[in-house]
């Protein structure tokens, strides 16, 4: 089963919108696996944003983003890279949709509020640099059957099944 990795930036934190941000994701019937609270560290954070590192931001990013803690999700789901990038809407907040979770709480592209993995590689090499395995939980969820098709869950791990 695809997995993804969130994180929520010290401006979210900090605004206390952590609650609604992640009822977002509970509501849309995502299965949450992993969940933590922690100041970033500056050496996993270079590594994370390595591919920002010649942008004129690239300082002020990783002050900002080791500043307070973040809280930093796995989550699981059919298809959960594009689900959940779809949900926090495009980079810069004045821009990104209304209905998405930039678009609705932020104004900013720095303080955009959220993280999440482009795609699956990205993804499993993202929860490998934040997460230890023993961190990761697998349990069965209670709507699984009424959140999937049969069909659909046919794409899954058969634990989750
Ligand atoms: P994200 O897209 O998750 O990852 C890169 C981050 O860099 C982005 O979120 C913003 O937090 C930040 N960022 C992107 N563009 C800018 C910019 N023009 N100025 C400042 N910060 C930016």
């Amino acid at each position: 089963m695809e997995r993804t990795l969130i994180i929520f930036k010290p401006d979210a934190v900090n605004r206390g919108l952590a609650g609604k941000m992640v009822t977002r994701f509970e509501d849309k019937g995502l299965k949450i696996i992993a969940i933590k609270m922690e100041t970033l560290n500056p050496y996993k954070l270079k590594e994370h944003y390595a591919h920002h590192k010649e942008k004129d931001f690239y300082d002020e990013l990783i002050k900002f983003m080791t500043s307070i803690p973040s809280i930093l999700f796995v989550v699981e789901g059919k298809e959960v890279c594009a689900v959940v990038r779809k949900m926090i809407g495009s980079t810069l907040g004045r821009e990104a949709e209304p209905g998405t979770i930039r678009g609705d709480f932020s104004v900013s592209n720095q303080a955009n509020l959220i993280h999440a993995s482009e795609n699956v590689d990205v993804a499993e090499d993202e929860i490998k640099r934040f997460f230890d395995k023993s961190e990761i939980h697998s349990y069965q969820k209670m709507d699984f059957d009424w959140v999937y098709a049969k069909k659909e869950k046919g794409y899954l791990d058969s634990k989750d099944k």
